[in-house]
């Protein structure tokens, strides 16, 4: 008898540290897309995935994403562009992080940027030639650009999609 629940306790710490684990795991990974596509793609890739668009919410997670872009090596043609998970389609000039409803407060916009017009969708770009050094832009959602995805991580391994 003691046996027994020695044993299935054990199965059970086990069963948590191997869930710690993959919780650890999971909240410092992004996922970049292996092919471009627009905004609204991008998210529905990330979600297919149970991850979201990534959200740089402060200079930490910019850093971040521009290490993970910069390890993909796909900046290397002198074009890069990443989508990030922020719109101001619902409202003009009033950028959104779309899985959160919170409002940009950090940002890392190129000089004269965001400049409206039909550009609602936030991008990351390292695009020398036009000035752009790891610096947000705001381009048309429609352009085919690579999904930067992230996991959930804080909900530890219960996913909130
Ligand atoms: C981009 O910025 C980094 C850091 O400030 C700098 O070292 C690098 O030369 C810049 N690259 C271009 C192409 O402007």
């Amino acid at each position: 008898m003691f046996a027994v629940i020695s044993n299935s306790m054990k199965t059970a710490v086990l069963i948590v540290i191997i869930c710690q684990l993959c919780c650890i795991h999971a909240q410092s990974k992004y996922h970049i897309a292996p092919y471009e596509s627009n905004w609204f793609e991008a998210s529905e890739y990330c979600h297919r995935l149970g991850m979201r668009l990534a959200i740089a919410d402060s200079e930490e997670k910019h850093n971040a994403i521009v290490a993970e872009a910069k390890a993909a090596e796909l900046h290397a043609s002198g074009f890069f562009g990443v989508w990030l998970g922020a719109t101001d389609l619902a409202r003009s000039r009033n950028f959104i992080w779309h899985n959160t409803g919170a409002r940009l407060r950090y940002s890392k916009w190129d000089e004269g940027e965001p400049s409206g017009g039909d550009e609602h969708c936030v991008v990351l770009y390292y695009w020398p030639t036009q000035g752009f050094n790891w610096t947000w832009n705001d381009a048309p959602c429609s352009t085919e650009l690579y999904a930067i995805c992230e996991n959930l991580g804080k909900e530890g391994c219960v996913q909130e999609f």
